[in-house]
């Protein structure tokens, strides 16, 4: 059988390009490490999703190494959290779910893409190498403020990220004098132990204490303040760990006014 040269060439071609799809959609598949969305996740209880461990304080966990969980409800018409903050150089396991009706986790510029289906809990691992920033947006129309449904990601460089918090309580008044007390407590999301310290700062007075936070745990540091080297007025005070403040303020009153009876 003669073929014509014209036919053979375009015989070629077609094969070329037979082969080059099905490369194409192999490399897609399993070259570049992205997983399919899974039922993994499993499901969940729309109506108890504050009683699941994962979803009752959602937000970033430290699993170990550069590996984090991220878990996210999705509601009309937010996120929650709204924003979030990821080091780069990690692997990051996001788990989301909906509290009420179908929505979409999209991370502009990522191939992060998933339903939110309530019931269902979708999950991904994403690597980010580089820090950056994208926004977070619903695409399954969810109703009236379906458009106004979005988030923000964080990567931030490594060494500027922790899961450090501090959290303060204290009077607002003393009696001139008396000896109070300013608690604090440290948090530390890590999976590792944290050795820092706190540093409280009233008047003109720098208080350090050193503190250990055991992984995924918090520590409570209590500073006494003498009222009497302060005298009587207010005094504004900060706890400060790793960068991390709270404060407020302390109002000493000399021992006849205020005097309300709680010394
Ligand atoms: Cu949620 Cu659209």
């Amino acid at each position: 059988m003669n073929i014509h040269t014209y036919e053979k060439a375009w015989l070629a071609i077609a094969m070329v390009l037979i082969v080059g799809f099905i490369a194409t959609i192999t490399y897609g598949a399993v070259g570049p490490g992205i997983a399919m969305i899974d039922d993994d996740g499993g499901t969940i209880d729309p109506d108890t999703i504050n009683d699941d461990e994962r979803f009752s304080d959602p937000g970033v966990t430290h699993v170990s190494g550069n590996e984090y969980n991220v878990s996210v409800v999705a509601q009309a018409w937010s996120y929650t959290p709204g924003e979030i903050t990821v080091p780069a150089n990690s692997t990051v396991n996001f788990h989301v779910t909906s509290r009420d009706v179908t929505h979409s986790f999209t991370v502009v510029g990522t191939n992060v893409n998933t339903m939110v289906v309530p019931g269902q809990v979708s999950q991904m691992t994403v690597e980010f190498d580089e820090p950056g920033e994208y926004g977070i947006l619903c695409n399954e129309y969810c109703g009236e403020y379906h458009h106004t449904m979005e988030g923000k990601l964080n990567v931030v460089p490594e060494d500027e990220f922790d899961l450090t918090e501090v959290d303060t309580e204290a009077p607002d008044e003393a009696q001139l004098g008396n000896e109070t007390t300013i608690n604090a407590t440290v948090s530390n999301g890590m999976n590792y132990d944290l050795e820092t310290t706190a540093t409280l700062e009233i008047g003109d007075q720098t208080v350090e204490q050193d503190v250990t936070v055991p992984g995924h745990g918090s520590e409570a540091v209590a500073f006494e303040v003498d009222t009497a080297d302060l005298g009587t007025g207010d005094h504004d005070w900060t706890v400060t760990v790793d960068g991390y403040e709270d404060g407020d303020t302390l109002t000493v009153t000399s021992a006849t006014e205020g005097g309300d009876g709680d010394a």
